[in-house]
């Protein structure tokens, strides 16, 4: 009988411009890692890592609560949480947790769930960080690779990305606020122009079809938002200058990584990814700001270890 599941499960960025709350993206940069045991009675949280260990305040153990709750499971658990994505950045550490949580629940109680089931279980716990649903991260994460979320039917779309993207992501040591994402998301418009919707649908549009002809040039031309980062952009100094360099050092495109404050470019393994990524440094030190810079690429998805 198995006692113990361990499950790895990779960063993200969402959004990758026009694609709010639509597109996700996991990247090789950063992973969570999630153990969870048959012991004891009821469900603990245990973790040496800076993370609530109440059940409904942290993202793995909402979703484990609720995945016990759904399918009657009252054998004790505990959920050993190791983080490995910085928290707050724009990175998806809360979904990272969740898609684990999510795939080792599935994993210990052989409950062979399909990728969207898996993403929607995920997906309650950016409940803890958003104070809202969204699924763009945690399906990143689940699946790996590019994905597109569609919420009315649900549907999880993956897409394998072509094997020369390169993304530079730039994460500033800057202090973020409590619940980052909630915030960041009441800075958004409620209402959008349609002339500003079309614009970003054909964006979106010509995204997709870069992912599906694996066309690095056209995925990286295609991040282009001008609803979600003109509002948020405020939020992170430095936000022009880093952009701008990163686009002059030749990155295709340029975005705020999820809700921020992290800054990712995306670039083809034959352009010269050390030059945007030394850029993109110079940007935020202009600014007075360090940053942690990684040069990495897509990942796969949640995997048992
Ligand atoms: N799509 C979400 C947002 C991602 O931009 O608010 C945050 O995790």
């Amino acid at each position: 009988m198995v006692e113990s599941v361990t499950v790895k499960a990779p960063c993200s960025t969402a959004n990758l411009g026009p694609g709010f709350d639509v597109f996700g993206l996991a990247l090789d940069a950063y992973y969570d890692q999630i153990q969870l045991k048959k012991e004891g009675k009821g469900i603990r949280i245990q973790s040496l890592d800076a993370v609530p260990i109440e059940l409904e305040k942290n993202s793995a153990g909402i979703v484990i609560k609720e995945m016990a709750r759904k399918f009657k499971i009252k054998t004790g658990l505990v959920l050993k949480i190791k983080k490995g994505v910085p928290t707050g950045f724009g990175m998806g550490s809360s979904a990272a947790s969740a898609a684990a949580a999510a795939v080792a629940f599935d994993a210990l109680f052989k409950l062979k769930l399909d990728g969207n089931n898996l993403v929607k279980y995920a997906g309650l716990g950016e409940m803890a960080s958003a104070g809202s649903v969204h699924y763009d991260n945690v399906a990143a994460s689940v699946l790996g690779g590019f994905v597109i979320v569609r919420t009315d039917p649900f549907n999880v779309i993956k897409i394998d990305p072509p094997k020369d993207l390169i993304l530079c992501v730039a994460i500033p040591k800057i202090n973020v606020p409590q619940k980052k994402t909630e915030v960041s998301r009441k800075v958004l418009p409620k209402q959008v122009k349609l002339s500003d919707h079309v614009k970003n649908l054909s964006n979106a549009s010509t995204l997709t079809a870069g992912f599906m002809r694996k066309d690095v040039r056209l995925i990286g031309n295609s991040i282009n938002d001008i609803i979600v980062e003109p509002a948020r952009k405020h939020l992170i100094p430095g936000f022009d200058k880093v952009k701008k360099n990163a686009l002059d050092a030749g990155a295709m495109g340029v975005t705020i990584s999820g809700a921020g404050p992290s800054i990712i470019a995306f670039t083809s393994i034959s352009d010269n990814p050390r030059k945007i990524l030394n850029s993109m440094k110079k940007g935020f030190a202009s600014a007075k700001i360090e940053c942690t810079a990684v040069i990495c690429k897509p990942s796969r998805g949640a995997t048992v270890v």
